[in-house]
């Protein structure tokens, strides 16, 4: 089980006020009093965990084309932090190994989101779990989801004791037996499909819910009174500040 469940987690560390899944944006989460923080990890064409988002580096890179286009060495080359704002020039798309080392040390939590490219889902979550093995703390709080039911059957398998969260946007109509199968730890659901029926729908299965993403400090409070607890926000520091008056 979880033992701590943070009412706020950075998403792709501090997403509004860095590049996402950044070195730089996991030390701006912490530097804003985020406790935990959210990050995506996908494999590169030679099998190494990075933390990104898009299937394609278009968007938060320097590079095009799909993420599994490039080998490590390729990767990085390219510049994962022009694009959100040139003090950010020459930030790399980060390693998992690097990105959990310094997790690690600046004291945060940890959701580290499987978020394999299509067809990769076994390998990526395999990649992922060995590194979690390898340099997570047992006794730091770490939570890993997915889409992907694939990827936490891996992780069920490979590691049983780290707690898992079923990502759901459109849920399938046997999401709960789903969620028993790979025993989910939490469900992590789109803040803006829910309802307060929903939210106690999924809180019946006596799992956390946790809601993705919410900046908004009235939304915030309606999906708290409603049961939700916790969310992923790009402003961890801001949310937190409008949220204590
Ligand atoms: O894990 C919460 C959230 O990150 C899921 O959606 O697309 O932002 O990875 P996405
Ligand atoms: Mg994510």
């Amino acid at each position: 089980m979880l033992s701590t469940l943070p009412r706020l987690i950075g998403h792709r560390g501090a997403k509004d006020s860095a590049p996402e899944n950044t070195l730089a944006s996991i030390r701006e989460a912490a530097r804003q009093g985020a406790a935990w923080i959210e990050l995506d990890v996908m494999l590169t064409r030679d099998g190494v965990p990075v933390i990104i988002h898009d299937d394609t580096l278009d968007r938060t890179t320097s590079g095009n084309g799909p993420v599994p286009s490039l080998d490590l060495a390729g990767l990085r080359r390219l510049d994962a932090g022009s694009w959100f704002d040139p003090r950010f020039a020459g930030e790399p798309v980060p390693t998992l190994e690097e990105a959990l080392e310094l997790a690690r040390s600046l004291g945060l939590g940890l959701n580290l989101e499987i978020k394999p490219y299509p067809g990769q889902d076994v390998p990526t979550a395999r990649a992922a779990m060995a590194m979690l093995e390898r340099l997570w703390p047992s006794d730091r709080p770490l939570l890993v989801s997915s889409f992907e039911v694939p990827c936490l059957e891996v992780a069920l398998e490979l590691a049983p004791a780290v707690p898992r969260g079923y990502l759901l946007w459109d849920p399938p109509a046997d999401w709960a037996a789903i969620a028993d199968r790979i025993g989910a730890a939490t469900l992590n659901v789109h803040q803006d499909r829910q309802t307060a029926d929903s939210v106690a729908a999924y809180r019946a299965t006596g799992r956390p819910v946790l809601a993705y993403t919410v900046n908004d400090a009235a939304r915030a409070r309606t999906l708290f009174d409603w049961g939700v607890a916790g969310l992923f926000t790009d402003a961890p520091g801001r949310l937190a500040a409008e949220l204590a008056t």
